[in-house]
């Protein structure tokens, strides 16, 4: 049984893999490969992207798909979430897909060995099919040729899950990763090089990664006003000139604090492109979990 806990449960062959059947999969609609199959989704926090992106690979493959909605569950009436997740798995699902706010939640629930367990999310710690998509996006952008490249994240990279899997597997298949963020946006402990504004680098960077700031995850307001913070992290045109580089964000965007409402209109702009990729990717991913492995 196998377990996406993080990238870092992937060997390299399955990581290429993973890119080369979603590529397939974004040219041609793949066969009903998971057609017998049955995921549970549990989402203990919000999300649009990853959860129907979820549920659109699955369905696109032939499985079925059942939401357990928590806030009408009975983890409202006290039960732990190893008891829902044991009780779920009763009814034989072939995975179960989850988001949740703790860290270790998946990492847990994968421990028990009744299902796959996919991450969708957990704290902020890994989103690990984010990571996988942001780096097909990237590889689709240049060819294939990223080993070398520079990628800049900018903003709440502290509080990013995004950022923490992005770091990892995008570091591990060589690109160069540069962090962009006023301090109390910057993470306490990290080897990477960290530089208070974008304009420091900008002539160094082939990708921007854009992060929203994570208010829901900040104790108390960190800044008292985002338009303040917007003037030096906002991605705009008149910061990116003509720079061939290749600009995206996880969502949701928050528009003219995080990217200019004309950056997302640019060509060079690929946020929902990022959002197509990532149905093929979590094609790919349940494929790899459940019939590769
Ligand atoms: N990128 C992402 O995780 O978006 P959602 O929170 O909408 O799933």
């Amino acid at each position: 049984m196998q377990h996406l806990v993080d990238t870092t449960d992937l060997s390299q062959a399955q990581i290429l893999q993973i890119l080369e059947d979603a590529k397939r999969f974004k040219v041609q609609r793949p066969p009903q490969l998971l057609n017998d199959k049955l995921f549970i989704t549990l989402f203990f926090e919000p999300s649009t992207r990853t959860r129907s992106s979820f549920e659109v690979a699955a369905k696109r493959l032939g499985a079925s798909v059942v939401h357990l909605d928590p806030s009408r569950s009975s983890t409202k009436k006290g039960e732990s979430l190893e008891d829902t997740f044991a009780n779920l798995c009763a009814m034989g699902p072939d995975g179960v897909i989850i988001r949740h706010e703790s860290n270790d939640a998946p990492g847990q629930l994968a421990q028990m060995q009744m299902t796959s367990v996919i991450n969708a999310g957990a704290g902020n710690y890994a989103h690990p099919t984010q990571a996988l998509l942001d780096l097909f996006t990237i590889m689709e952008y240049f060819d294939g040729n990223i080993a070398g490249k520079t990628i800049a994240i900018v903003g709440d990279i502290a509080n990013s899950r995004v950022a923490s899997s992005g770091i990892r597997l995008l570091t591990r298949m060589g690109m160069k990763v540069l962090l962009i963020a006023p301090e109390p946006f910057m993470p306490k402990e990290t080897d990477l090089p960290c530089y208070e504004y974008l304009e420091e680098v900008i002539d160094k960077v082939d990708v921007i990664m854009s992060l929203r700031a994570q208010l829901e995850r900040h104790a108390k307001p960190i800044f008292d006003d985002y338009d303040t913070y917007a003037t030096h992290y906002c991605i705009t045109k008149e910061r990116l000139k003509d720079r061939n580089i290749l600009l995206l964000h996880p969502g949701p965007v928050m528009r003219n604090i995080d990217i200019s409402d004309e950056m997302l209109d640019d060509p060079r702009c690929k946020v929902l492109e990022q959002v197509k990729n990532g149905v093929f990717v979590r094609m790919a991913v349940l494929k790899l979990l459940l019939l590769d492995s």
